[in-house]
């Protein structure tokens, strides 16, 4: 396929949603390429995989800048230097100031495990079991400068069931986070959403 859209992931972690969208991309006719991936973290495991698929990978520690609106405007830097259309935050954990989010209004999106609006923020999997819910999900939504608040694009959602622990209940949501991501992003490259 020509004109790919060309796309930065944003990681501090261990990557099992990049790698998801590494191996959507792989795909001759997925409208999107991977061309970059930041990490907040240097040793982020997912630098390494994402290197190991020849794809430029760069990290900057926040702390090693002296505030927070230069450690973004290198962000875009680099993420300009890539080229990129649009940026995925794959497990990014940090909360980005408004200049970036609007620089980036419209063309970045992340995953959270969670059926948004509900159970923003951290430990979701923990607090769903603790309020005795019946079904939970993940979400893939446009990133706006309120934390887990831009608009919904794709859902996903699975039963919680009686015996669940954190860990099972995190692995059947995370299974549909790696389905849902490639397909909200091919929907947004594509004009869908
Ligand atoms: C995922 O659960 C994602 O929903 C959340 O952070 C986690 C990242 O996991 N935003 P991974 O690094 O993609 O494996």
């Amino acid at each position: 396929m020509t004109d790919r859209k060309r796309v930065g992931i944003l990681i501090s972690g261990r990557g099992s949603n990049m790698s998801a969208l590494i191996e959507a991309a792989r795909a001759p006719d997925y409208p999107a390429e991977i061309v970059g991936v930041l990490s907040n973290k240097a040793a982020a495991p997912g630098l390494e995989i994402a290197a190991s698929h020849g794809i430029a990978t760069a990290s900057l520690a926040q702390s090693k800048f002296p505030s927070r609106e230069m450690f973004e405007d290198t962000m875009t830097l680099m993420l300009e230097s890539w080229e990129v259309d649009y940026v995925c935050l794959a497990g990014f954990m940090r909360v980005l100031g408004e200049d970036f989010v609007n620089r980036w209004a419209g063309r970045m999106i992340n995953i959270h495990p969670s059926l948004l609006p509900d159970y923003k923020g951290l430990d979701t999997h923990a607090r769903v079991l603790a309020a005795g819910e019946t079904e939970h999900g993940c979400t893939v939504h446009y990133v706006s400068p309120g934390l887990d608040e831009g608009e919904a694009i794709l859902q996903a959602r699975v039963p919680v069931l009686p015996d669940d622990t954190e860990e099972t209940l995190a692995a059947r949501v995370l299974a549909e986070e790696h389905r849902i991501y490639p397909e909200a992003l091919k929907m947004l490259v594509l004009g869908q959403v």
